[in-house]
């Protein structure tokens, strides 16, 4: 967008690896386009929080905010963050919070800093995978301002984009985001617990969940069923909110059901499974995806890990591949497993493969080459990715969720 940009974080490590051109997470495009800025001079990278925050309008707090023990946010990075940022910020600029924070975290951070900094709230919506896109075009920009020097600042800050601005007040703006994150996890749950019920009645998610969609009051997005919603958001901020609701005196029921349809989700897949090979103990199962969904290495919370260590608990033979998530899931589950080179070495031998992740390439495998490979001919697909391919027609015995 035209800014010059300095990265400070107390990993020293991590500043080393960004400054010779690593990025430590895989998200497509980001390598290239984080070289080329740091070589025009736009973007760079200290440890030194003095030096990055010298002379800086705007600063932001990007740092982690993970759940803590009871279901709320651990916030002590963030609050290290803002010590650090205090210490140098200079007279004049603006504290902008984009880490997602508990509601009233704005007006704490206000209240510890002199009147001479602005705090505004610029929560982001941001999908793993496609960070990029979303970032030059987001559907919008939500801040959270209580003066004009932070609207000023936000708005020469988003100027080059076509996106509506909407000014709030910081608690409406740290509200947004939980909100938002917590209906479209909600409408994951729905169309989970209509999936179950599809396979009941004799129906086919995917035309009830096409049609659904259509109505522009309920939207395409978000309505593919299968073992339901993982990563580093969306469980901990569903629960973050269905706390924050408790603390304030708000039984969110509904949240509590959308967190326990999902977890059950999971289970019942692995069931699934258990009760048509009778015993998983000593059977072969080939898992194609470890990433909690596809565009990204990252495994954290996902129902693809988590289904492997279900079928590892109950005595089954694992074979993994993930075109991404390898090395972390070698950090997870590591000995455990056997990590294939291709997803047709993982399923050599198998009585089953477990599809876990919707990795689009999945779907342009030989499933002859599969059949050939195969001890068994049973298929699990927990994203329905493979669903129109006629498995059946070639010998497998397909199931989908919610797909008669
Ligand atoms: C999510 C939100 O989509 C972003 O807007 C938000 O900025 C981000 O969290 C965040 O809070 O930082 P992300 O965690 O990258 O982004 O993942 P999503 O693309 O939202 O997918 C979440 C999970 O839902 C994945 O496990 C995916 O497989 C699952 N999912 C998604 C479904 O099971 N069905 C669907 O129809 C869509």
């Amino acid at each position: 967008m035209g800014h010059s940009v300095v990265c400070v974080d107390i990993d020293e490590n991590k500043i080393l690896a960004l400054k010779s051109g690593t990025v430590p997470f895989f998200e497509p495009h980001l390598s290239e386009l984080v070289v080329q800025e740091q070589a025009r001079g736009r973007l760079s990278y200290t440890s030194d929080a003095s030096e990055g925050l010298c002379k800086a309008e705007a600063v932001f707090i990007a740092v982690g905010t993970p759940p803590d023990e009871f279901g709320g946010v651990n916030m002590s990075a963030f609050w290290s963050a803002v010590d650090g940022v205090a210490q140098f910020i200079e007279y004049d600029s603006v504290l902008i919070i984009k880490s997602t924070v508990p509601i009233g975290t704005n007006s704490a951070v206000r209240e510890k800093l002199p009147n001479s900094i602005s705090v505004a709230s610029n929560p982001e919506f941001l999908r793993e995978g496609r960070a990029i896109k979303d970032f030059f075009h987001p559907d919008r920009i939500v801040a959270g301002v209580s003066d004009e020097r932070s609207k000023s600042v936000i708005e020469n800050l988003y100027s080059q984009t076509q996106a509506q601005l909407f000014f709030m007040s910081p608690e409406s703006a740290e509200l947004v985001k939980y909100a938002s994150n917590a209906f479209l996890a909600t409408k994951i749950s729905y169309i989970n617990e209509i999936a179950n019920l599809a396979e009941r009645v004799g129906a086919d998610i995917r035309d009830v969940a096409l049609a659904v969609g259509e109505d522009k009051r309920i939207g395409k997005d978000f309505l593919n069923a299968g073992i339901g919603y993982g990563g580093s958001c969306f469980p901990k901020d569903i629960s973050a909110l269905h706390y924050m609701a408790g603390e304030n005196g708000c039984d969110f029921t509904l949240l509590a059901s959308v967190i326990d349809v999902n977890n059950k989700q999971r289970e019942r897949f692995v069931q699934k499974i258990i009760s048509d090979l009778g015993v998983l103990e000593g059977r072969n199962i080939a898992v194609w995806g470890l990433a909690f969904k596809n565009g990204t290495d990252d495994i954290r919370e996902s129902a693809a890990i988590d289904i492997v260590v279900k079928c590892l608990e109950h005595g089954a033979n694992v074979c993994v591949f993930d075109p991404k998530a390898m090395e972390n899931a070698y950090r997870s589950v590591g000995s455990s497993v056997a990590f294939a080179k291709t997803a047709l070495d993982a399923v050599v031998r198998a009585d089953a493969l477990v599809v876990a992740t919707e990795w689009p390439e999945f779907a342009l495998q030989d499933f002859d080459e599969v059949k050939n490979r195969m001890r068994g001919n049973k298929i699990y697909d927990g994203r329905n990715i493979l669903s129109n391919l006629k498995l059946n027609d070639k010998g497998f015995e397909y199931y989908g969720v919610g797909i008669k």
